[in-house]
Order: C-alpha cells, then sequence, then structure tokens
C-alpha cells in the first residue's frame, strides 16, 4: 500500500481552530500587504508601559543594517510572562515539572512562579547585578533555571544560559565574550538516572576564563552530590532566597534593549553571541506559540527541548509564559527508564501538545512500535517537530504512533536567529505533506534565490532568505555588529541569508534541504565544522583537521573528521581515542566524532583551500559523485582517501 502524500485538515478539526484554510490566506495576505498595521494590533497581546508609536524600523542594507520594532514603547518581559496573568489566573499551573526519576513532577502555580522570581531577582540585586549585566546560567531543566531567566528579565539583566552539556572550556568561552561576571549553576543536574555535575564545570571555566573575573556563582543545590563552595564567591541560591523580599517592581525597558544571548555556530569562527531584544522576541514567540500549536489556556504543552536552546528559551519559557500556559519542563531523556518514557509522561500528565527534534523521533522509531505500547494517548491534540529536516518515514511513524493517525504534525522550521518558527503549518488550516514545513508564518517572506542572488519563482529549488524583517528577528552579534552585517547580509544583498538550502513545490510549500553553508546539524544540535576543527588542531599531535557530516539514521547527520596527525606520531587506537576525548572536553559530548579517518592528506587546491565537496562525499559513499579534482593540487591524495574510508567500512 503506498503511503498517502497529503495529509488534509483532520475532520474533527474543522470549525475548531483558530483558523482556517481561508483565515490564513487572509492573515497572510494582510500581514503583507499592510505590514506596519498588522504588527501593530498584534503586538497589542503584551502589556506595554508606555504605548510604542513607531512600529518598524529595519534596513537590510549591510552598511546601515538596523532591525528595530515598537522601539519607544517600554515594556517589562517578566512582567509580561507573570504578574499579568495573576488577578484572574494566578491559581493556574504555569510549569508542569516532570523529573528524570519516573513519578516525580511538581506544579508551580504562576502565583508561585512570581514570588520566587521576584524575590530572586532582589537576591540578584543584591549581589550587584544591573540592568544591562549579562549574566550566565548553566543549569539542568529544574524550575529554577525558569527563575533565573524570567529574574535576569525583571531587572533588565541579560541572560546568557549556556547548555550544561557544554564543557567549562566551552562555558569559559561564553562567560568571556559576554564579560559576565554573575553565573547561576546547580551543584549537579540529574538525567537518564545518574548525576551530572555541573558546579566542577563552572569552577573550571571560571578559572579558564581570560577576559572576565567572575565574581559570584549562584549555586542551586538540588542533589545530594557534594558540592565545593569557595567562600566570598559562592552563593547558595535558597540562602539568598530566604534573605529576600518579595516585592520587586520590574523595571522599565525599551522595546529594544536586550533580553537575551544565546550563542551559535555558524561556519566560521567562534559561536557567536545572537542578541535578541524583549518587545518584538515577546510579540512574536507569544504571536507563534497561540496560533501554531493553537493553544487553547487550560492546555498542557509540552516542549521537549532544553532551555539551553532557543526552542527552549521561545517554547517552554517565553511564548507559553506570555500566554498564560501550562508549560512542561522535562528533566530527563526521552528513553529512560526506557522507552516507553515519553508516551507514559503524556499520558500520566493528560499532554495536549508534543513537540519533539526528528532525532528523539527516529531513535524511537529504532524501537518499533515498543515506545507507544499500551499507552493510551487520547489526551494528545497537536504533535509538532523542530530542530531538522524529518524523513518522511519518523513523520509518518510519529503520526501513527502518538498521533494515532489523527493528530496535525506541525514541521516547524525556524533557528536561533529568528527567535521563533517562521516556515510551519497552522493546524486546521494546512494540509500537510510529511517532510515539509510548509508555508510562511504572517509577516515572513521567504524567497529562494540562486547562487548569484536572483529571486527564483514558482517550483524551485536554492537559497532560502527573508526579504524582510519580522519583530523575533536577531538584532546584532553581541559585541559584533560587523559581524552581523558579515554572517547574514553579506551574501545576497538586501535579503537575510538563512545558510539553509530549500525546495518549493507547485503548492508553494517548502521542503528544507538542509544547510548549505560548513554548519552540522548532529541530532538537532547545531555546530560549526570550523570550530571543530580548530579545536582539533589545537591538540598537539595534530598537524590538519577537516570535518564533515554524513547522512546517519538517527542523529541525521554525524561526525565525520578527517586527522593528519605530525610526523613522528603514529595512527593508533589509543590515538583515536584521545582525540575523541579531546573533542569532548573541548566542546562537549555533543561534539563526540561518529568516525575518525586518519589522512595522510587533505584534498587541496593549489591556493591551499580545503576541497570539503570531496571530503563529504568519500565520507557519504558516493565516490562516483566526487566530480572534476583536476584542480587539486596532488589529487593522489583522494585515491589514498577513499581506501582509507573503505578499509574503516
Ligand atoms: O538547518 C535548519 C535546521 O536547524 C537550523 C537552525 O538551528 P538552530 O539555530 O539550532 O535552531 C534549531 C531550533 C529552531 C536551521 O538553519 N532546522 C530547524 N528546524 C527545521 C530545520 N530543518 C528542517 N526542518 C525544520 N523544521
Amino acid at each position: 500500500m503506498t503511503e498517502p502524500t497529503l495529509y488534509p485538515v483532520p475532520g474533527p478539526y474543522a470549525g475548531k481552530t483558530l483558523l482556517d484554510e481561508q483565515g490564513y490566506l487572509e492573515m497572510y495576505r494582510r500581514s503583507l500587504e499592510d505590514s506596519e498595521g498588522f504588527w501593530r494590533e498584534q503586538a497589542q497581546r503584551l502589556d506595554w508601559i508606555r504605548p510604542f508609536t513607531q512600529v518598524k524600523d529595519v534596513s537590510f542594507a549591510r552598511d546601515d543594517l538596523h532591525i528595530r520594532w515598537f522601539a519607544d514603547g517600554t515594556l517589562n518581559v517578566a512582567a509580561n510572562c507573570l504578574d499579568r496573568h495573576l488577578a484572574e489566573h494566578g491559581d493556574d499551573t504555569a510549569i508542569l515539572w516532570v523529573g528524570d526519576e519516573p513519578g516525580t513532577s511538581r506544579e508551580i502555580s504562576y502565583r508561585e512562579l512570581h514570588s520566587e522570581v521576584c524575590r530572586f531577582a532582589n537576591g540578584l540585586k543584591s549581589l550587584g547585578v544591573q540592568r544591562g549585566d549579562v549574566v550566565t546560567i548553566y543549569m539542568p531543566m529544574i524550575p529554577q533555571a525558569a527563575v533565573a531567566m524570567l529574574a535576569c528579565a525583571r531587572i533588565g539583566a541579560v541572560h546568557s544560559v549556556v547548555f550544561a552539556g557544554f564543557s567549562p572550556e566551552a562555558l569559559a568561552g561564553r562567560m568571556d565574550d559576554g564579560q559576565s561576571r554573575v553565573v547561576i549553576t546547580a551543584n549537579a543536574g540529574r538525567r537518564g538516572g545518574r548525576s551530572v555535575v555541573l558546579k566542577e564545570n563552572v569552577d573550571r571555566a571560571i578559572a579558564l576564563c581570560k577576559e572576565t573575573t567572575v565574581e559570584t556563582a549562584v549555586v542551586v543545590n538540588y542533589t545530594d552530590d557534594a558540592v565545593n563552595m569557595q567562600p566570598g564567591r559562592d552563593v547558595d541560591y535558597g540562602e539568598l532566597l530566604a534573605a529576600q523580599d518579595e516585592d520587586c517592581p520590574p523595571e522599565e525597558m525599551g522595546a529594544e534593549d536586550p533580553l537575551f544571548i544565546l550563542y551559535t555556530s555558524g561556519s566560521t569562527g567562534k559561536p557567536k553571541g545572537v542578541l535578541h531584544s524583549g518587545g518584538g522576541y515577546l510579540t512574536y514567540t507569544s504571536l507563534t506559540h497561540e496560533y501554531v500549536f493553537d493553544y487553547r489556556r487550560g492546555e498542557r504543552f509540552w516542549c521537549a527541548a532544553d532551555i539551553g536552546w532557543i526552542t527552549g528559551h521561545s517554547y517552554i519559557i517565553y511564548g507559553p509564559l506570555a500566554n498564560g500556559a501550562t508549560t512542561v519542563m522535562y528533566e530527563g531523556v526521552p528513553n529512560y527508564p526506557d522507552v516507553t518514557r515519553v508516551a507514559r509522561i503524556v499520558d500520566e500528565h493528560q499532554i495536549d501538545v508534543l513537540y519533539i527534534a526528528p532525532t528523539a523521533i527516529r531513535a524511537l522509531m529504532a524501537e518499533g512500535d515498543r515506545p507507544t505500547e499500551g499507552a493510551d494517548l487520547s489526551s494528545l491534540r497537536l504533535l509538532g517537530t523542530v530542530g531538522e529536516p524529518i524523513n518522511p518515514e519518523a513523520w509518518r511513524w510519529y503520526h501513527r504512533n502518538f498521533g494515532r493517525g489523527q493528530c496535525p504534525i506541525v514541521d516547524t522550521w525556524w533557528q536561533t536567529e529568528t527567535g521563533g518558527a517562521l516556515l510551519t503549518p497552522l493546524p486546521g488550516a494546512t494540509a500537510l505533506k510529511p517532510g515539509s514545513a510548509t508555508r510562511p508564518f504572517f509577516g515572513i517572506r521567504p524567497a529562494l534565490v540562486d547562487n548569484d542572488g536572483n529571486i527564483l519563482e514558482g517550483a524551485a529549488e536554492g537559497n532560502l532568505v527573508l526579504l524582510d524583517s519580522w519583530p523575533g528577528q536577531m538584532r546584532t552579534v553581541f559585541g559584533d555588529h560587523q559581524r552581523f552585517a558579515d554572517t547574514y547580509f553579506s551574501t545576497f544583498r538586501d535579503m537575510y541569508f538563512t545558510g539553509d538550502g530549500a525546495r518549493r513545490d507547485a503548492d508553494g510549500y517548502y521542503w528544507i534541504t538542509g544547510r548549505v553553508d560548513d554548519v552540522l546539524n548532529v541530532s538537532g544540535h547545531r555546530m560549526g565544522t570550523a570550530e571543530l576543527e580548530s579545536a582539533l588542531v589545537a591538540h598537539p599531535a595534530v598537524a590538519e583537521a577537516a570535518v564533515v557530516g554524513f547522512p546517519h539514521d538517527i542523529k541525521g547527520q554525524g561526525i565525520y573528521v578527517y586527522v593528519t596527525l605530525n610526523s613522528g606520531v603514529e595512527p593508533s587506537e589509543e590515538m583515536h581515542r584521545t582525540l575523541r576525548d579531546w573533542l569532548r572536553s573541548e566542546i562537549g559530548p555533543i561534539a563526540t566524532p561518529d568516525v575518525i579517518q586518519w589522512a595522510p592528506g587533505l584534498p587541496k587546491t593549489r591556493s591551499g583551500k580545503i576541497m570539503r565537496r570531496i571530503l563529504r562525499k568519500i565520507a557519504a559513499d558516493e565516490y562516483d559523485q566526487l566530480g572534476d579534482i583536476s584542480t587539486l593540487a596532488d589529487p593522489s591524495v583522494v585515491e589514498q582517501l577513499i581506501d582509507n574510508h573503505t578499509r574503516l567500512a
């Protein structure tokens, strides 16, 4: 039996969603035709302290690059996520926290969350944190992480959340770049039944910082693991909180004041501090959360991401809380204690919407029907995916097993830089095609261009760009506006270049084909090949290294490393382990290479540029498609590389 390629809006959805097909088309048209009017209206979903009069002030021109939304308005993001819900919904659950160990969970009401955020905000002030200061957050998935983020927002400090899986070296680099003198952490976190030590990493990172002196580390003593507190520097979270008043008026912030920095990898250089500002970002995340997930108050919304990534920022914390939602925060991993965990959580907590990454779906799918065996799952109304292209097979498995063949799947395409979803179906409005992120959200003007920047019409394949701004767009690279311009606005004139390739079909649906730059997407984690390579060559045994991605059944892409060792160093099992561990310690476990191949030489042009195209083809077993190799300085290295590759297999 052939599988359907088009899934119409399911019958039970008709007339029950915020919008139907016609409604989407009309609202989308209006969002482009009267962009200012549309966004002026949408921004009213927030509580402004001083209403804005200017809606949009944007130029994508590389030498006059600026992006401003609602610029003369003022607001407080935390007050929008908390205070304004108190009068009528103070007792609603804001955070439904689900612990790593089955059976552990906690519901935190808006009133309780507000109270703790206010006290912690006062605690931060008592430590000398002021508006504009960058505060690093390196925490497990516990409610205090949300408290820390919102407390920063309340006092106008800029949070910089660093994924707790990153190494001390990576953490130090980010603290240095942000000149962050305060870090908030926990003694340890829990994942998959084990403790993951964090405070020790923070101690090491503080020692590694070169450009900034970290003065304070606030530590949540969360597990029983012993912790070494350094007097005068380290502060216990509980003690700090206990000493504070609950009264903490929210700081009046300009719409364009920075809300947070989040580091992400690009094709060159060190990770960039993507900067988002408050007014536009919250408008956009709140609006997308409502329409993409067709969210209704009282529903339980589970975005199974980590707060260390943009998905966690936008759809665990800011979007849902701005909408007064019940947001689920899950501490653990999808397969602990076994592969039924996700389904069990859905049933136990009667989850309405489940939003997870394709890599998790594929890992569960590898277990056949076991992950959902015996589960009811009838509470689920909608499914979502994010972070990487989803293969139709995984889409159908998710649809059948978790969606019982009835729930639509919203495949949302977006990026750290975009703040919220840009290409996405709306349930109730969009017929689905497995593997397609379908159509643009309101106000979004995507286009496909060829390599010369010519806009392609109709069904086509090319580079995905955005022709105009939206309120959730990043504003700059922290501390380096030139890099912002160079990275995103110099490839194609007056357009934001996403770094992704895409195809548009005859129905106007978009299909993301993956990155067209040197960025990897490994299990939904974004990594720059340059970053991995510079970590490798920093090892004394390594002369040269080149890193490429290759197709991987579960991770989407795997990490394939070619290494040329220094003369005198022999390839060995031990050296293999050493380099693997080196990458893990320099960057973090997510950078663990899948394959390391010894390469006596790398394919280079006569001017010395490594031809990655060739390395990618070899890694993917596509030797017959190497293309022209005659421009190589030494074409014979290719044969040697293929030879070594086949011996690895
Ligand atoms: O290549 C695209 C892929 O993830 C990249 C962005 O990664 P990051 O900034 O870490 O944000 C991930 C979460 C929003 C994009 O350039 N990507 C993201 N969502 C999708 C996707 N690729 C295909 N389909 C998606 N739905």
